[in-house]
């Protein structure tokens, strides 16, 4: 550093002074955050990580000094010295965690100059996100941005602590890997070295930390870096973190326990609040039939109702239909909505998004019924159901008629959608929830093949071990899922150990013993050299600070996200490339050529 530089070095940042601290000579450095010139007083606000200073330049300064203050603009980097003093009574700004006092300036440095910043650097900006985006580096600048950052960090070095504390070790794993089994789109890697061969950006290390456990290494764990080429989403980025684990000799109670202990300690070091445990549990089966979703939200009610038994023979073919095709007939009600035929309306076209193909209501207002399908019903029928819906004058009730999976995805998202314009959910509430149970395969609607739901190394439960080759759709796995406020958090699950039910899972899922071979020979073999029970979890991690934060969006808890179409707006990821690194990789791009 120059004798210059070091003349001018901070003696603390602005959230270090306050009113114990008036007489003190300090020197602060930082950002202009803003600045009023009132003729021969200038006041300027500056900006380091800790919060906002206020400085006074009066007429007392030095000539020189204070023809620098007029100069400066916003986003100046300066530095100032100056004495602490107490602001007037009536100057106190309760605002500022520094607003009783300010610093009467008697030196001041410009730093550095800035040009005007394409939108202002304040927290409840209207900007637009792309703009954001693009110059990143300024919206980083923004304090909610920075207390993310910042609360990220801490919850990182909470989790570390406490996995250490708990015997486990960090290890990290190949990002450059062969394809894992998680089953979203794969980023590829050309190599140089094997013309025409690829790698694969991780997925996550789930085949590795296995391999961990065949090691001998009991207990693992990684912040880890995951690459899946998906849809985005408001939470999902094509490379995000887990706090991904694995843990021998252990069964679903034991990784339950580690991950509720994780979250009560993050909750207590990070944010300073008890977390009351054990979290609830719930199967996947109760998950569908009262939420229409394996990821609920539990902050409000509005539960679904199955009224099937009464739709069976009720008058109406729709609903008949739905119920005799194996289908059926489910329904919510929202409390005291008092909805307008458009709003209703809107829910109707809200649910096709869905895959609905209807969508039933029934109105029960003050003066009476009102609903498009009551014409089908007997005065007994409309009974049965109203009762059945818990129905009050004043509700208003949605049915939704199809095959289960349809009913459950339109019903659960119009449940979200109504607690949203209802004002239902209380955002204070931090309702986690396991879901257990899952299926262990489900019906690819493509291929007409069974796939495995979580990936095909989760065991299946003892019980239903016998159905894998009679009744697949049956079987249900030791797979579990964390949930907060209705966003899976993680994911997780006790693992085969045994090599000859591995193949029988792989066989289920359509895997002849040759391709099984081909493509997880590794592990197939590592499991036949002595193979403790294992099982594990990873943490969407982004995820957690997301909700942790109340943030809206996870790219508001990353540092430098990808846009809604995977693009880095700042740097102009992805790009072409030169034409000779594409030779080196045996590379020729036909876009273009292409009819
Ligand atoms: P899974 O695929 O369920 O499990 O992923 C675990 C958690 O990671 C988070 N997540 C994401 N977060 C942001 N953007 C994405 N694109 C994204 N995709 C997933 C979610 C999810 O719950 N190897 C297994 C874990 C195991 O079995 O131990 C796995 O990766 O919060
Ligand atoms: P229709 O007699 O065809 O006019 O239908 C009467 C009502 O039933 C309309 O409000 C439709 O939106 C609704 N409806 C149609 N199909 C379904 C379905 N599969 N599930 C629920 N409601 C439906």
């Amino acid at each position: 550093m120059s004798s210059e530089l070091k003349a001018w070095k901070r003696t603390g940042m602005c959230l270090n002074y306050s009113e114990a601290n008036i007489g003190e000579k300090i020197t602060l450095t930082g950002w202009v955050d803003n600045r009023r010139n009132l003729g021969g007083l200038i006041f300027v606000w500056l900006r380091d990580r800790s919060g906002i200073m206020q400085i006074v330049f009066d007429e007392s300064l030095d000539q020189t000094y204070f023809a620098d203050a007029e100069s400066i603009r916003n986003e100046f980097v300066i530095s100032v010295k100056g004495e602490i003093i107490a602001r007037q009574p009536q100057n106190v700004n309760p605002d500022l965690p520094t607003g009783k006092i300010e610093v009467r300036a008697t030196q001041l440095k410009i730093i550095s100059k800035a040009m005007t910043p394409p939108f202002e650097i304040e927290d409840d900006s209207n900007v637009r996100e792309e703009l954001r985006l693009k110059y990143r580096y300024l919206d980083l600048r923004r304090p909610v941005l920075q207390r993310n950052l910042i609360l990220r960090s801490k919850i990182a070095n909470t989790m570390r602590r406490f996995l250490d504390e708990n015997g486990f070790v960090e290890i990290e794993t190949p990002i450059l890997q062969k394809s894992t089994p998680e089953g979203a789109r794969e980023y590829l890697v050309p190599s140089r070295v094997h013309p025409g061969s690829f790698y694969s950006l991780a997925q996550s290390p789930q085949i590795f930390k296995q391999l961990l456990m065949v090691s001998g290494m009991d207990r693992y764990y990684q912040l880890a870096k995951c690459f899946r080429d998906e849809d985005l989403r408001a939470d999902r980025q094509p490379e995000f973190t887990q706090l991904d684990m694995e843990l021998s000799f252990v069964d679903e109670n034991d990784i339950i326990g580690i991950n509720e202990g994780l979250m009560a300690r993050i909750m207590k070091d990070v944010f300073g609040q008890e977390l009351p445990l054990p979290m609830p549990r719930m199967t996947y089966r109760e998950a569908m039939d009262r939420y229409g979703s394996d990821k609920p939200d539990t902050r409000f009610g509005m539960e679904l109702k199955d009224l099937s038994h009464i739709a069976a023979n009720c008058g109406f073919k729709v609903f008949e239909d739905a119920v005799a095709n194996g289908g059926s007939v489910r329904g919510i009600n929202a409390k005291k909505a008092g909805m307008s035929r458009k709003e209703i309306d809107a829910c109707g076209n809200f649910v096709k998004t869905y895959g609905a193909k209807g969508l039933a209501w029934i109105n029960y207002k003050e003066d009476g019924i009102n609903s498009p399908i009551a014409k089908f019903f007997s005065e007994e029928v409309m009974q049965q159901i109203l009762e059945a819906m818990d129905a009050q004058p004043g509700d208003v009730l949605f049915f939704v008629a199809d095959k289960n999976k349809v009913v459950f995805d339109a019903l659960g998202a119009l449940r979200i959608e109504l607690a949203k314009k209802l004002d239902l959910i209380d955002e204070k509430k931090l309702n986690f929830l396991w879901v257990t149970e899952f299926p262990m395969f489900e019906l690819d609607e493509e291929s007409g093949r069974y796939v495995a739901v979580h990936h095909p190394f989760t065991s299946p439960m003892d019980e239903d071990v016998e159905f894998l080759e009679s009744e697949p759709g049956k079987v249900r796995a030791k797979a579990y899922d964390i949930v907060l406020n209705g966003v899976e958090l993680g994911g997780g699950s006790v693992r085969i150990h045994d090599s000859e039910l591995q193949q029988r899972v792989f066989r289920a899922i359509g895997f002849s013993d040759e391709a099984a071979w081909r493509k997880f020979g590794f592990l197939l073999s590592a499991f036949k050299y002595g193979t403790p029970p294992h099982g594990g979890l990873a943490l969407g991690f982004d995820r957690m600070v997301m909700l942790l934060t109340n943030s809206k969006s996870i790219r508001d808890v990353i540092a430098f996200p990808k846009a809604q179409n995977a693009a880095c707006l700042m740097t102009e990821a992805p790009a072409e490339v030169e034409n000779a690194q594409l030779t080196d990789l045996h590379i020729r791009v036909t876009v273009g050529e292409e009819e």
